[in-house]
C-alpha cells in the first residue's frame, strides 16, 4: 500500500486523536501504583478514552481482548491484562495505548519503574526513551525513513541492547497499522522511503538487556524476551512537517 498523506483536515483528526491519547497516559501514569492489576489498568484506560467519546484502538483489533496492552519486565508489547497479574515494586511496566477519534488513531506506549530497579534496567529504561526523541528528531520532509531507523539503532548498539527485529513502528491513521513499518535500526528497505509533509508515523523504539529473540505466550498476544531479560518501550505518533515534526501523543 502506497504511504498515505492526510489532509489538513485529517490532521486536524489525528491532532485530537493524539491530544486525547496524551492525557489518557497522563491518567494512568497517576494512577499506576503497586497492588493493582494489569486489569485495573486496562479499566480505567478504557474509562478515560470513552470519556473523551473515543473508542480504543487495540479492543478486538485482530481480536485483541482488551484497551490497553500492560507488559512487564521481560513482556516486550501485547501483554494482556489480567486481574491476577498483579503490579509489584521493582517492576518496569510498559503501557500501550491507542485512540480512534472520528475515524483517525493515534497510538503511543511509555515504560514505567515502580520503586527500584538495578542500574542496568533503569539505563535500559532510560536510554529507550532516549532512543524515541533521538529517532524524532531527525524527521523532516525529505529525509530517508532509514535516517529515523538508524539514529534509533544507534542509541541500541551504544548500549549494547538488543532489538528485535520482528517488532517495528509503523504509519498511522485511519489504520492503525499503514504503510511504511519503521523498525529499530538500519535497514536496507527504509533507504529507498522519503519522508513527506502530511505523512503520521508511529515511531516505537523496544529493546532488551539481552537477547533480540523474542517468543510468544500460549496466550498468542504477548510478546516476550526469550531470555527472560527486561525490556522497554516508548512510543509517539508523530506529524512529519516542511522544516521538522510534531509530536501529536503529547510530550
Ligand atoms: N502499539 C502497538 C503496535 O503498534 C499496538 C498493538 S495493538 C494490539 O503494535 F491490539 F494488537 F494489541
Ligand atoms: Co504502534
Amino acid at each position: 500500500m502506497p504511504i498515505t498523506i492526510k489532509s489538513e483536515r485529517e490532521i486536524e483528526l489525528m491532532t485530537e486523536a493524539g491530544r486525547i491519547l496524551g492525557i489518557v497516559h497522563k491518567e494512568l501514569e497517576k494512577a499506576l501504583k503497586p497492588g493493582m492489576s494489569t486489569l485495573d489498568i486496562d479499566a480505567l484506560g478504557e474509562e478515560v478514552i470513552r470519556s473523551y467519546g473515543c473508542e480504543p484502538s487495540f479492543l478486538n483489533y485482530n481480536g485483541y481482548p482488551a484497551s490497553i496492552c500492560v507488559s512487564v519486565n521481560d513482556e516486550i508489547v501485547h501483554g494482556i491484562p489480567s486481574a491476577k497479574h498483579l503490579i509489584k515494586e521493582g517492576d518496569i511496566v510498559s503501557l500501550d495505548a491507542g485512540v480512534i477519534y472520528k475515524g483517525y488513531h493515534s497510538d503511543s506506549a511509555y515504560t514505567y519503574i515502580i520503586g527500584k530497579v538495578d542500574k542496568d534496567t533503569e539505563r535500559l529504561v532510560n536510554e529507550t526513551r532516549r532512543a524515541l526523541y533521538e529517532g524524532i528528531k531527525v524527521v523532516k520532509a525529505g529525509i530517508k525513513l532509514n535516517d529515523v531507523c538508524s539514529a534509533i539503532g544507534k542509541v541500541a548498539k551504544e548500549n549494547g541492547f538488543g532489538v528485535f527485529e520482528c517488532l517495528t513502528g509503523h504509519g498511522v491513521g485511519r489504520n492503525l497499522h499503514e504503510d511504511p513499518y519503521i523498525p529499530n535500526l538500519s535497514n536496507h528497505e527504509s533507504e529507498g522511503i522519503i519522508l513527506k509533509e502530511g505523512m503520521t508515523l508511529a515511531i516505537e523504539p523496544m529493546f532488551s538487556l539481552g537477547t533480540k529473540q523474542v517468543w510468544l505466550l500460549e496466550d498468542e498476544w504477548g510478546i516476550v524476551t526469550r531470555d527472560g531479560s527486561p525490556a522497554a518501550h516508548f512510543e509517539h505518533t508523530i506529524l512529519v512537517t516542511k522544516d521538522g515534526y510534531e509530536i501529536l501523543t503529547g510530550e
